[in-house]
Order: C-alpha cells, then sequence, then structure tokens
C-alpha cells in the first residue's frame, strides 16, 4: 500500500467532509447541502463504504482528496499533506512532491507561523506595555488574547529582518502580504507597524493573513488587511470560522459581526459561534461557507447607518442562500462589543435568542423611511420590502411571510396580495440532470455488487469474463474496465474504478452507489448469483450451437478427423451443461 493509500484509509471521508459540511444519514450514505454550488435541498452525497462524495446537482465527486483540494483550494499534495498531518503521519521525501504554487503557499505558511510568533514576543516584551495597556483598557482577558493568538507589529522593521535571516528570498517576501516594496528605491519595509495583530485562520486553523489596528494617533488606516496573497483571497475567509464551527454546529446558529473586536467580545461572551467578514462585503461564498455550518444567521452589526446599510444588502445574499436570517440590533448605538462589556455577557446572550426576523427587522426600517399615516407610505414601506421577501425560495413561505409583514406595517392583505402577484417571479430549483440511458436491471444490479466488494469481485469477475457476455451489455465499458483492474490490482477502490470511467460512466457508477434501495447484500448476492447463471446457459447454448455449424461444416468438407474431435467436444460441452457450469 503506498502512502496515499494509507492516508486515504486513515481518514473516514465521512468525518472529514463532515467537518466542512453538514450531513444527515439516509440509508447507505450522508446526504448535505454541496458546499460547490448553491442549492436549497440536498444533493451531495457521501458515502462511507466506498469512501467517495458525489454531487448529482453540481456533477462534482471524487475521493476525499479530491474533496480536500477542491474546498480548501489546494493542490493533491497539500491535501495529502494535510490528511496526513491530521493523522498524525510523516510525509515520505516532502519537496520532492511539492508543485509551484504549493511551494509558495507553504512559505507564505511558514513566514505567517513566524510572524505570528514575533508579533506575540512582541506584545509580551518591555516593548508591548502601552499594548498590554490598551488591551486592558478595552477589556481583552490574558486568555482571549492567548486564545485569537494577538500580537503587535514593531515599527522596525523587525519581521523583514527576521524572515531575511530566515534565508526567504525578496520575492517570497513580497508574495507573503508582510512585507512591502518603496516604490521610489525599491526598499523592503514591514507592512505593519506598531499595531495590534490579528492572525486570520483559514477553517482548518491555518494562518493564512493578519489584520492590525493601529494604536496610535493618527495612525492610519484604523484596520489594515494583508493583501491578496496565494494564501489569502479575502471574499472567501470569515475571521474566526475555525473556532466557531463546532459551536455552530451544536446550536445551529452563527453570528455574524462586523468586525474583529466584536467577534473577540462575543466570544469572550460564551457565544463562540461567531464569525465576521473584517471589513468587506459580505459575499455568497461566504454565506455558503456558514451555511455548511449552521442554517440560520443572526446578523448582529453595529447600529449605525453603515452597518444597518451593510445589514440590508447582507439580509439580501443570505436569502439567495437560502439560510434562515434574523436581525439583532443593539440599543444605545453600541457595537456586539461595547454591549457586552457594559450589560455582560447573559444580558447579550439573551439578546441574541430573542432577535426577530430579518423581516421585523426591514418592517421597521420602512417605518422610518415612509409615512405610515398614508396609503402611499404603506405601500412604498412595502414595496421596500418586497425584494427581500421574493428572495424566499419557498413559495408557501414566501406568501406567509408577505401577509406577516403586511399585518406588521397594518396594510391591507389584499393589497399585499395584488403587489405581490404583480412582481412575482416564480423561481424553479435547479433541477439535478443526471444522465440517463436504459441499463437492464441486471447489469446494474452486477455493477453495484461488483463495487461493493472484492470478495464478490473474486467470484463473479473471473466467470463473466471466461464467458464473453460482458461485450454485449450495455454497460460494457465499465465491466472492461473492472476486469482490467481486477487483474492488475485485486484490492482496488471505488475510486480507483471511478477515475478510469469516462463522465457518462461515472454518473451511472456514482447513482448506483448512492440508490437508495441496496438491502441485503446476502439477498443481492443471490439475485446476481440467479442472473450470472442464467448468463452462463447463454453463453453455453451459444458455444453448443457454434460447435454444431462446425461440425456441419467439417462434414460438408469431408473432414472427417476434425468432425469426430468436435463431436466429441460437443459431447463434453452438453455434459458440462446437464451438470451446470464447471467453474462453479
Ligand atoms: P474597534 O474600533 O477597535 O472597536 O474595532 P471594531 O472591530 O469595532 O471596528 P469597526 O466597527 O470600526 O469596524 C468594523 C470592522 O471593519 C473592523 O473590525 C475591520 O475589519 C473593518 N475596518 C474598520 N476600519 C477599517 C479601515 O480603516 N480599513 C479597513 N481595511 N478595514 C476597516
Ligand atoms: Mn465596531
Amino acid at each position: 500500500m503506498d502512502f496515499k493509500d494509507q492516508v486515504k484509509e486513515a481518514s473516514d471521508i465521512v468525518r472529514v467532509i463532515g467537518e466542512y459540511v453538514r450531513l444527515k444519514k439516509m440509508g447507505p450514505s450522508y446526504k448535505g447541502l454541496c458546499p460547490f454550488h448553491n442549492e436549497k435541498t440536498p444533493s451531495f452525497n457521501v458515502h462511507a463504504a466506498q469512501q467517495y462524495f458525489k454531487c448529482f446537482g453540481c456533477g462534482i465527486g471524487g475521493d476525499v482528496f479530491k474533496f480536500v483540494q477542491e474546498i480548501e483550494h489546494i493542490s493533491f499534495f497539500e491535501a495529502l499533506k494535510l490528511l496526513a498531518d491530521r493523522n498524525g503521519m510523516q510525509m515520505p521525501k516532502r519537496n520532492e512532491f511539492v508543485d509551484p504554487d504549493a511551494k509558495a503557499r507553504g512559505s507564505i505558511e511558514d513566514m505567517n507561523g513566524l510572524a505570528a510568533q514575533l508579533f506575540r514576543n512582541n506584545l509580551i516584551s518591555t516593548m508591548g506595555a502601552d499594548a498590554r495597556a490598551y488591551l486592558t483598557k478595552r477589556g481583552l482577558s490574558w486568555e482571549m488574547v492567548e486564545q485569537f493568538g494577538l500580537g503587535l507589529s514593531d515599527r522596525n522593521s523587525g519581521l523583514l529582518k527576521l524572515l531575511q535571516q530566515q534565508g526567504y528570498s525578496n520575492e517570497q517576501l513580497e508574495t507573503s502580504g508582510l512585507i512591502s516594496k518603496r516604490e521610489s528605491d525599491g526598499r523592503l519595509f514591514d507592512k505593519f507597524r506598531g499595531r495590534l495583530m490579528f492572525p486570520i485562520h483559514n477553517e482548518s486553523g491555518k494562518i493564512i493573513a493578519f489584520g492590525g489596528r493601529a494604536l496610535a494617533e493618527g495612525d492610519e488606516p484604523k484596520y489594515l488587511n494583508s493583501p491578496a496573497t496565494p494564501l489569502y483571497e479575502k471574499s472567501s475567509v470569515l475571521y474566526n470560522l475555525n473556532r466557531a464551527k463546532n459551536a455552530a454546529r451544536k446550536f445551529e446558529r452563527m453570528v455574524l459581526v462586523e468586525g474583529y473586536m466584536d467577534v473577540i467580545g462575543v466570544f469572550a461572551a460564551g457565544v463562540e459561534e461567531v464569525v465576521a467578514s473584517c471589513g468587506t462585503a459580505l459575499t455568497a461564498k461566504q454565506v455558503r461557507m456558514m451555511r455548511r455550518m449552521a442554517s440560520r444567521i443572526v446578523v448582529n452589526f453595529d447600529p449605525d447607518p453603515a452597518g444597518r446599510n451593510a445589514t440590508e444588502k447582507s439580509i439580501l445574499i443570505m436569502l439567495e442562500e437560502g439560510v434562515e436570517v434574523a436581525v439583532l440590533e443593539l440599543e444605545d448605538g453600541l457595537d456586539p462589543d461595547e454591549y457586552v462589556k457594559k450589560f455582560g455577557a447573559e444580558v447579550y446572550r439573551n439578546k441574541l435568542e430573542q432577535a426577530g426576523n430579518y423581516f421585523y427587522w426591514l418592517a421597521d426600517r420602512a417605518r422610518g423611511h415612509f409615512d405610515m399615516r398614508t396609503g402611499e407610505g404603506k405601500v412604498k414601506a412595502f414595496q421596500f420590502l418586497l425584494p427581500s421577501i421574493q428572495k424566499i425560495p419557498e413559495k408557501i413561505r414566501r406568501a406567509t411571510v408577505a401577509s406577516d409583514v403586511a399585518g406588521y406595517l397594518g396594510i391591507e392583505a389584499s393589497l399585499v396580495l395584488d403587489e405581490f402577484k404583480r412582481a412575482a417571479v416564480d423561481r424553479k430549483e435547479q433541477v439535478l440532470q443526471v444522465p440517463s440511458r436504459t441499463v437492464p436491471h441486471a447489469e446494474k444490479l452486477l455493477l453495484r455488487l461488483l463495487a461493493a466488494s472484492t470478495e464478490v469481485r473474486q467470484v463473479m469477475l473471473p466467470r463473466l469474463a471466461s464467458m464473453g457476455a460482458i461485450g454485449g451489455f450495455t454497460t460494457h465499458s465499465i465491466f472492461e474496465t473492472m476486469v482490467h483492474l481486477h487483474e492488475n490490482q485485486p484490492d482496488f477502490n471505488f475510486h480507483d474504478l471511478e477515475a478510469r470511467l469516462d463522465e457518462n460512466d461515472r454518473g451511472l457508477m456514482a447513482e448506483l452507489v448512492f440508490a437508495d434501495e441496496i438491502g441485503n447484500e446476502a439477498v443481492l448476492m443471490d439475485q446476481a448469483e440467479h442472473f450470472l447463471k442464467r448468463l452462463e446457459e447463454d453463453a453455453q447454448r451459444t458455444r453448443l450451437s457454434e460447435v454444431k455449424a462446425r461440425i456441419k461444416a467439417a462434414e460438408r468438407a469431408g473432414n472427417i478427423d476434425d468432425a469426430i474431435r468436435l463431436t466429441e467436444e460437443y459431447t463434453k460441452l452438453e455434459n458440462l451443461n446437464r451438470k451446470g457450469p464447471a467453474s462453479r
């Protein structure tokens, strides 16, 4: 078994994928919402026995490596390394494998690690006295400082010096996003200077970037983020997702706040399922990342005009992605961090519990915008709400919400219905297009069995091959691939097979593997045995008539020796036929 197979065996695909996607057990497999495309009903399947995943919506599928590659946007070898690391397995001769992109990402990862260490050392050294005082003033416990890996960047390009000492080339330094270059003379210097440093992790806990808050008066901007690097693309990152995911699954909720300090404040209040998009407008990708962990998102942005506008925009994106949205707007103009400090963790947690559905919040907004005493104002208010209601994917729920909102705003239901009908567009859910062809039941059955176990293959494949029936199958290409694989590598797994099939065959095999009605293996084996016997009998009959024809031809040609030999062969075959297949 090569290293790749060892790692694969050590990593249970259901557990690995389960860390990224909420999966439900359904029959022999697990189902969830596909993390790779937008869908409202689950067509993403994971098969435990075959260690295989497949989305019937977008078509993506493969083994555990393929999944990790796609979800983490990394190369095969990085996925291999990630899973090996997770299982405490040592990669053999690592450098031989690594491709240039992976190498670049690896070196940035290493530099980020060194930077985080340096920043931390700065913070606990004498240099960090002011920063520590600032943290205390802001009510951050040391426990949180440690938990979030906070640090301090110095003003003397200490990081540049450290990284140069470590032998990183100028090119590597520049791509790290940690070091900047002065245009005028090409001199390098630290990008982050005198800032409180927040490491930004990806989902699996690697440091991929930093955010830095100004500490000194007049330092601009207030927050500075790493630029995009081969490791960091801000539109697909959420701050604190790595720490939030377990609690989010457990409580089936994610809290979305605006900033770094909000995340830490809310986390410290005992609500670990909190993330922030950190200075960028929320993207559909980020919503999908949250949705993988919880179906309900509570938006708790700052209660200022910027925060409210961002809330409005975010609501639309979240609804489009099919998540349930609640909005919490805190009073006294406080952001979550300040609120927790002022009123305490428990009061804040209660506020979160009571956060209302987004349309009540929107309706309150509408009341502020329009004169609700006039009919015209009411209609306008409702029109203001309409786009967000229409984003609700299910028709019935859409209608219910519409009439709820109307009631809340004091608008007549008939008016609502008119407006609704006028604007209503019936959105159809993406229908999964599984390529279908008519494959005889018996072939399907055989394929399923053969894919399911090495033992079955050992018994059946030689028999199938010897009777030459495969050529006549609708799915002969799959059988042929199996026979070939079996000869070279009897213990091949589903992925090995899948990788060798064309698109069409792959779709069919995926369908078969995830077919719900897979039942008792013994029963299936019995059916297959039955079918196989019939095939063998057919083959036998064909062979008999062939020999008969040849006897006739030999007799006609006066070739007595041949005719006798063939007649003997015919008798032998006939006897076999009576006794049943000899190969058994
Ligand atoms: P404090 O002011 O330290 O309490 O931080 P905060 O987290 O409450 O920040 P604020 O409400 O001002 O902004 C929310 C988030 O927007 C921040 O955490 C940053 O991610 C981002 N942000 C704020 N100011 C800037 C800025 O000047 N530049 C960039 N790039 N992002 C910013
Ligand atoms: Mn704030």
